[in-house]
């Protein structure tokens, strides 16, 4: 009998010993999902697609047909913030440091619904973002740098075109400065981030 109750110890320490790996694990992991990854050269690796799960905060839509048949960034942008960062702009109306964005471009699939004519989203076809950091662009204006992993020639509606997420590229550098960060410097609303197109942020920012 003592083998038996022995037995049970062991299986009781192993159990604990289980629960607390797991407490302490799981939130390393969750929090991994979510922070940017760069690669030894400073290019940054592609966000896992975790970034859907993130807090929406509006889609602005630059249709082809509306931008001589081929919009620079065509055509929906679904904008996402990170949760962690959604909850510091929240409290303070401020983007802290280490804020990251990811806006996703979406194709037009159809002109027509049974809801009526319009603009009416298809597929995955491109993918920026844009990271806050002092530490790692001290010299960008606001701290922003900007990325893209939209392949060249995007809409991908080729043969290689894959649904749900590919070809993207699976790293970008930080793009010059006047190639992205000059024009978000000269337009964006609010420390270079566009929130006069985001409602969400905006009803969100506390009121003085
Ligand atoms: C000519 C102006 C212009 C240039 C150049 C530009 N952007 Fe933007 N960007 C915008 C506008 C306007 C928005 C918001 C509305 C929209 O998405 O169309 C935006 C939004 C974004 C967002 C969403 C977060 C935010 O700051 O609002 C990201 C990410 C982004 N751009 C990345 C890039 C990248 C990467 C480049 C360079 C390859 C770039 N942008 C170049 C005008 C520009």
């Amino acid at each position: 009998m003592r083998f038996r109750v022995w037995t049970r110890q062991a299986i009781l320490f192993m159990g604990l010993v289980t629960a607390l790996w797991i407490s302490i694990a799981l939130p390393v992991v969750a929090q991994e999902v979510n922070e940017p990854r760069f690669d030894q050269e400073g290019n940054l690796l592609r966000p896992e697609v975790g970034y859907r799960e993130w807090v929406y905060v509006g889609t602005p839509l630059t249709p082809n047909d509306m931008n001589g048949g081929k919009a620079p960034f065509p055509e929906f942008h679904s904008v996402y913030i990170r949760p962690s960062d959604w909850a510091h702009y929240k409290k303070t109306g401020t983007f802290r440091d280490g804020t990251m964005l990811v806006k996703e471009l979406i194709s037009v699939g159809s002109k027509v619904a049974t809801s009526g004519q319009g603009y009416f989203m298809g597929e995955f076809i491109g993918l920026e973002a844009t990271i806050k950091s002092a530490k790692r662009f001290p010299n960008e204006p606001g701290n922003w740098a900007y990325f893209s992993f939209t392949p060249e020639g995007s809409p991908m509606m080729s043969q290689e075109w894959k649904p749900h997420g590919g070809p993207f590229k699976d790293k970008s550098p930080a793009f010059p400065t006047a190639a992205c960060a000059a024009c978000h410097q000269a337009a964006a609303a609010e420390d270079m981030v566009f929130t006069q197109y985001y409602p969400v942020l905006r009803a969100a920012k506390p009121k003085k």
